[in-house]
């Protein structure tokens, strides 16, 4: 076995150099070996359980404009859609039928959804749904707002940091999006008492090396309750559309390197990984991942939320087909868990 792979299981990190190293030279027997430990480190706390979230993108609207992302502004091209409180509700109750225990509420930023709306929205489902967990997913936010949405009983929220490189960020973003805003806004959620999920595209236009270990170091500082990485993905009506994507490889042996480095982490198998490869969650299962988290939106809209080309989400990979994903689960050797699968120190 590697030695620095050892070292990375002993004290959950590593020097920049080391790190660099396992990143230059992702063989496929270092990922082997990553992920053989990776694997045995999320045993340790999840057994063989992975946790699933029901996903509802309930609107597609976005005030912003982000180079990569299908759903910016700028692009005409998209049908724009947003579910009304009912049709939110009616995702909640197909969902809970299914056995999700995690409604996560996802969206682009858009204006009609203001705190008002979203906190009522938030206090209704906990009220119809008292034994499950929220998650956000809404972007950047006021300190206030969060706390709002916190006190009416969101659980958790996700925020990408998308990249911990300022000029990074800077060639992913136009200028009125902010690295120092996305931190501020992280250590704000994390203050509120939020378990709070950030991450990054693998292999983003522009990304290099430095930049990956400035996210690495960035997430082992923040020590948030989820990590959520994928492959970045093209998408035609996008500047990036000519882009090259990220590869299953790297986002594989970051997933084992992001379990190692926090062994207690919600790390999701995520879409974008199962969009590349057709056994691309399971093989990030296998690499340390211990969440997925199947579509529940109505599969009207679905297509409308592309953030990047030929997204999964009608197939036997959504909610609605839940044998499917026990199957698939179970093939390789875990189980599917029915609870709210929350952060193992808390609640
Ligand atoms: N490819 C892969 N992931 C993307 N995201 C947005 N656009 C793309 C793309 N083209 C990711 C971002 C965002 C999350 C909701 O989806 O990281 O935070
Ligand atoms: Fe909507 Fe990036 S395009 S937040």
């Amino acid at each position: 076995m590697n030695k620095l792979i050892l070292k990375l299981v002993r004290e959950q990190t590593l020097e920049n150099e080391e790190l660099r190293w396992l990143l230059e030279n992702n063989t496929v027997e270092i990922r082997r070996e990553l992920s053989e430990k990776a694997s045995e480190v999320a045993k340790k706390t999840f057994g063989n359980g992975v946790y699933t979230r029901g996903l509802i993108e309930f609107t597609n609207y976005c005030k912003n404009d982000c180079y990569y992302c299908g759903i910016r502004k700028s692009n005409e091209k998209v049908h724009r859609y947003r579910l009304d409180e009912e049709q939110i509700l009616k995702c909640c109750e197909n969902g809970y039928e299914l056995g999700f225990k995690t409604f996560v509420l996802q969206g682009g930023e858009d204006k009609h959804f203001n705190d008002e709306r979203m906190v009522f929205l938030v206090q209704e489902i906990k009220q119809k749904y008292p034994n499950c967990a929220i998650t956000l997913s809404l972007g950047e936010k006021s300190r206030e707002s969060y706390q709002k949405l916190f006190d009416a009983g969101a659980d958790r929220y996700l925020l990408r940091h998308e990249t911990a490189d300022k000029c990074h960020y800077r060639k992913l973003h136009p200028q009125n999006l902010m690295l120092a805003n996305r931190m501020t806004c992280l250590q704000n959620l994390k203050d509120i008492g939020f378990q709070v999920g950030t991450g990054f595209m693998v292999g983003s236009p522009h990304q290099t090396v430095e930049n990956i270990l400035a996210d690495l170091v960035f997430i082992k500082a923040l020590n948030p309750q989820m990590v959520g990485i994928g492959p970045f993905i093209p998408h035609q009506n996008t500047p990036f559309k000519n882009a090259t994507p990220g590869s299953m490889e790297q986002t594989l042996q970051l997933i084992s390197i992001l379990r190692l480095m926090l062994p207690k982490a919600l790390i999701p198998s995520t879409t974008a990984l199962g969009t590349i490869d057709t056994q691309g969650r399971e093989l990030g299962i296998l690499a340390g991942a211990n969440v997925v988290m199947p579509n529940l939106s109505p599969i009207e809209v679905r297509k409308d939320y592309s953030l990047y080309d030929n997204k999964i989400c009608t197939g036997e990979e959504a909610a609605e087909c839940r044998v499917c994903l026990d199957n698939r689960i179970a093939s390789i050797g875990y189980q599917i868990l029915n609870h709210r699968g929350d952060y193992p120190e808390t609640k």
